[in-house]
């Protein structure tokens, strides 16, 4: 999905008509059974709970700033500071006793800021939530032994949080469907794009073939030529060389921009595993790297699954566990059931095993990748290695994708590749 930081502002906000809004307004407060007398009594309280404004802007921020989902869309401590007085200024608006058109707008700026910085919109109605419950102590506190006028500031204070909860909302759901839209958009002009460089490159590797075949085949008879000048030959060999390495790209864009289409099968996962790191044993049997592979106890490692797409995501990340790990080192493969997430059960009821998918993690004994953000090593042409195209993990974020799954990067000091796998669609 695209981050609403990276939309420009104007394109999200949905602009409701002055006209649109007033008569938005006039329902939500004829819904409410809203009167100028309430307006009234909620102005006349400001003057007995006005003091107690800091103490619960206070309140609120403290509450926003212990809870990691919501602390994380603020940016410093400045901002912090910023929006305390914008809360400040929000309950003088509030207990104003003016509910005009501008009231309104200010309202509705709310939900559109809020969907700009990311922030869950629930959040926002458990904060609002919490505002009422302060505001509705603050009055018994006021008003003290006046039974009869806490009850009617509470009723008329209540209707006017819950008007302001709905003008929130809808400005919110407008400009959130909005951000989907232009997600949406974005990323079908990207998956058109990929298709016209796909059939482009398909074309240029196509014609380039030949080039490259001739090319090879003028240097294999100059090398003849040359045959008593070994430092021309090692020139010949170079050229050779990234000659292969120009084809091997070709191959590989073509595979990243060519649409996938999977061929579902059943796999036994721990078979697979075992075939693809058999099959590198010319990388691993040189430099003696140790596969050491844990399959956790009664797995249900059976799936539909593309078994050429998933041999093709293995290979490449016990590939790049091989060559990190360096001579003697070790590479750890898990395989089990879960979800991926820190708080994962270990041990599954066997009713929901069949569901639940497949995590494997692949790590090495190597120096771990420090690339922030981690998940940047999936971009294509990213690359750490002296070797290679760069366009591995692309590729195999690609193939697991496909499959309905995800893969990370995890956090920390080891190489640990973690993907999610969905047993079957
Ligand atoms: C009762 C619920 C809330 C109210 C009444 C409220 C009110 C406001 C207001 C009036 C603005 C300024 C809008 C503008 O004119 O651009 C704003 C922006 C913002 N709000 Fe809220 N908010 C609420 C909940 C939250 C929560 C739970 C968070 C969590 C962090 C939050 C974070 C922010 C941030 C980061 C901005 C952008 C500030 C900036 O532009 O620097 N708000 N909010």
């Amino acid at each position: 999905m695209l981050s609403p930081q990276e939309v420009n502002p104007n394109d999200l906000f949905v602009e409701k008509s002055d006209r649109e809004l007033e008569a938005f307004f006039g329902q939500l407060k004829s819904f409410l059974e809203w009167t100028d007398e309430d307006a009234r009594t909620v102005a006349s309280l400001r003057e007995h709970i006005e003091s107690q404004f800091g103490d619960m802007v206070d309140d609120f921020y403290a509450e926003i700033l212990r809870h990691a989902a919501t602390r994380q869309v603020l940016q410093d401590e400045g901002q912090v500071i910023r929006l305390k007085q914008t809360l400040f200024h929000w309950l003088e608006q509030f207990f104003s006793g003016v509910y005009d058109l501008p009231y309104v707008q200010a309202r509705w700026k709310v939900g559109r800021r809020h969907v700009m910085i990311g922030l869950d919109q629930s959040y926002a109605t458990a904060a609002l939530g919490r505002l009422r419950m302060r505001i509705n102590a603050g009055i018994i506190e006021a008003l003290g032994q006046q039974q009869d006028g806490i009850v009617r500031s509470q009723l008329s204070v209540n209707k006017l949080l819950d008007i302001e909860l709905a003008i929130v909302n809808a400005a919110y759901q407008l400009s959130f469907a909005r951000l989907m839209e232009l997600s949406a958009k974005q990323q079908m002009q990207q998956s058109e794009r990929l298709a016209a460089i796909g059939q482009m490159v398909t074309g240029l590797a196509h014609e380039s073939r030949n080039a490259l075949q001739r090319s090879h085949a003028c240097l294999e008879t100059l090398a003849l030529e040359i045959e008593d000048r070994p430092d021309a030959i090692r020139l010949v060999h170079r050229v050779q060389n990234a000659l292969d390495h120009l084809h091997t790209l070709y191959e590989e864009v073509r595979n990243y921009a060519a649409p996938i289409k999977l061929d579902r099968q059943t796999v036994c996962l721990p078979k697979l595993v075992l075939r693809c790191w058999q099959q590198l044993e010319h990388k691993w049997q040189p430099q003696k790297t140790k596969l050491r592979l844990h399959l956790a106890d009664g797995l249900q490692a059976d799936g539909q699954w593309d078994p050429v797409r998933l041999e093709q995501v293995l290979t490449n990340l016990f590939q790049n566990a091989i060559d990190a790990s360096g001579e003697n080192g070790e590479v750890f493969c898990e395989v089990r059931q879960g979800d991926g997430t820190q708080n994962e059960a270990p041990a599954l009821e066997p009713a929901l095993a069949g569901s639940t998918p497949i995590v494997i993690e692949v790590s090495d004994s190597g120096p771990g990748i420090s690339v922030s953000p981690p998940q940047r090593v999936f971009e294509p042409f990213f690359t750490t290695k002296t070797k290679g195209t760069g366009l591995g993990l692309a590729i195999t974020r690609r193939a697991i994708q496909a499959h309905g799954g995800e893969i990370e990067l995890v956090p920390g000091t080891k190489a640990t590749f973690r993907i999610v796998l969905p047993i079957s669609v």
